[in-house]
């Protein structure tokens, strides 16, 4: 009983995921992404909401694969609320952090 308790603690209730919007004030297309600290593509990326409940930090990059160009958004205590991406160029790629460190 023990050891199966500890493997259910072991893994997390629930991912937290970041909704991606083509349109400032989070409408148009959406895509959802696990906030894993990995990179993802986002080709016409305007704003974007992550689930509340916890802090993250979404690094917005305009270049390809989380290479150059970056705009960074922290996100203390998520509520869920739109963030829109008011960038001059367009972006390509991002990521959000798995917890409150944002990517350098
Ligand atoms: C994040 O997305 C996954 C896959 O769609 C889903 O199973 C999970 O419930 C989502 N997490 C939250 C907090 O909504």
């Amino acid at each position: 009983m023990k050891f199966l308790y500890m493997l259910f603690a072991a893994i997390p209730a629930l991912a937290v995921n970041i909704t991606t919007f083509t349109v400032i004030g989070c409408g148009g297309t959406t895509h959802i992404f696990p906030c894993d600290g990995l990179c993802h593509a986002s080709s016409n990326m305007r704003a974007f909401k992550v689930d509340a409940g916890a802090e993250h930090c979404v690094t917005v990059y305009s270049g390809n694969a989380c290479q150059s160009g970056t705009l960074q958004f922290p996100t203390p205590n998520s509520e869920g609320e739109c963030e829109p991406i008011e960038a001059s160029q367009a972006t390509l790629s991002f990521l959000c952090s798995v917890d409150n460190t944002c990517a350098t």
